[in-house]
């Protein structure tokens, strides 16, 4: 009898200042409900520069460890688009400060917002080999394309940290999936740039057509059909963008099913919307939402879709596990939300220019106020200095 792998546990974590989408439309001259309906964007992640994706991974994972699984957990996989060093994986800097035992593997993985889910994939292709083993993959990210940019209103960032064990309590993943790549420019960031370059209209073209193709293949791979799923989770760059997926298929569901399956939705995206892109964790985000949010009961099918630019597709499903809220925080999860302060815009964009500069020169962080268990203080002889409380 093979073993049922996937996602144990899930953890979240977002700075605490946010940049509400209505004053960004004010100060940007544009109608508020551009922002809020036609992106469908309340609230934007505001990353402090005491915050990068080694210490916002940590306190993401931080929320689902105990010293006894962490005495398990075997490999590190750490997606990122915004790493810090070009040799050095931000896994062994956050193997480190969680104190994993060393006789682990930990590496980063990059490719744009799909670094996770190949995380994902090779953490439970490893543990079906080795059930006693487990786990940790991170998608964390901070989602730049500059101030007064297109983009600008799908910035965000976060980290998202889920624990990959057998006998799983979240979500038991089927053993198929069917992925697409394709050499495409839709959006892309040289090693020289801070910041995201990207085809805005083409990329959502991109998204959606890679999509197309890899639910299709799924279906012809499994024979099952939209009437299989209780709910579609998307990779979510801005919550609009997972709506337009889901209308692409919705046409082939009953009514009873579409009404069913645009409440997934809605539930899916309810966390996403406050916080903005945090490129390759927005999916499991979303799939965090959807179980926060959402009417799920075990035993039934979710499908997700990762998508990253540049591009990789992949569809692939799970089974929701019976008592699959055991696997996260939901209080401190809506607590971390709610407890979140808005800047104004001014305060953003200084914020936002805070980031360590790329000149590798010694840097002192303020950090008096800081809260996050895991936080930057700063640069020292080109290396970063991460403290924890
Ligand atoms: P834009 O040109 O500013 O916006 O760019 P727009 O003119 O297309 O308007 C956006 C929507 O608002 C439209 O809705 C308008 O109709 C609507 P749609 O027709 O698309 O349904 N709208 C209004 N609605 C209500 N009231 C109003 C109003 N005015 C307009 N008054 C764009 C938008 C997303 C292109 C831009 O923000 C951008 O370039 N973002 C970054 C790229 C991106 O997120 N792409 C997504 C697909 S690629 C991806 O997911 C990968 C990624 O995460 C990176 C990675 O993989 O690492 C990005």
């Amino acid at each position: 009898m093979t073993v049922a792998v996937g996602i144990d546990k899930i953890g979240f974590y977002t700075p605490e200042l946010y940049v509400d989408m209505v004053d960004l439309a004010h100060a940007r001259g544009e109608d508020p409900n551009k922002y809020v309906i036609g992106i469908g964007q309340s609230k934007q992640a505001v990353i402090p520069p005491t915050q990068d994706v080694v210490t916002m991974a940590a306190n993401a994972a931080a929320q689902i460890l105990t010293p006894e699984s962490k005495a398990d957990i075997k490999m590190v996989l750490f997606g990122t688009e915004s790493g810090i060093d070009n040799s050095k994986a931000a896994a062994v800097y956050l193997a480190h400060l969680l104190e994993l035992p060393s006789d682990t593997r930990a590496v980063e993985l990059k490719q744009a917002c799909y670094g996770a889910t190949a995380g994902l994939q090779l953490a439970a292709d490893f543990v079906r080999a080795r059930p006693n083993a487990k786990v940790l993959v991170i998608g964390a990210d901070i989602a730049r394309y500059g101030l007064r940019t297109a983009g600008e209103v799908t910035q965000g960032g976060g980290a998202v940290a889920m624990l990959v064990t057998a006998d799983p309590q979240i979500l038991a993943l089927d053993d198929v999936s069917s992925y697409h790549t394709a050499d495409v420019m839709d959006f892309w960031r040289p090693t020289y740039r801070t910041e995201a370059l990207v085809d805005g209209k083409y990329s959502t073209n991109v998204y959606l057509d890679f999509f197309n193709r890899v639910w299709t293949d799924y279906q012809a791979q499994t024979n099952r059909t939209i009437a299989d799923f209780s709910g579609f989770v998307f990779h979510l760059p801005f919550t609009k963008m997972g709506r337009k997926g889901l209308r692409q298929i919705l046409p082939s569901a009953t009514p009873e099913q579409q009404a069913s399956l645009t409440a997934a939705f809605e539930a899916s995206q309810a966390d996403n919307r406050e916080v903005g892109n945090l490129y390759t964790g927005s999916l499991y985000l979303s799939l965090l939402s959807l179980l926060r949010h959402g009417n799920l009961r075990g035993g039934e099918r979710l499908g997700l879709f990762s998508y990253g630019s540049g591009a990789e597709g992949e569809f692939f499903s799970g089974v929701v596990q019976p008592g699959f809220d055991r696997g996260f925080d939901d209080a401190f999860l809506t607590q971390q939300l709610a407890g979140r302060h808005a800047v104004s815009v001014t305060d953003y964009e200084q914020i936002y220019q805070e980031q360590l500069p790329n000149d590798g020169r010694d840097a002192h962080l303020e950090t008096g106020n800081v809260t996050a268990p895991y936080y930057l203080a700063g640069r020292q002889h080109e290396q970063r200095q991460y403290r924890q409380h």
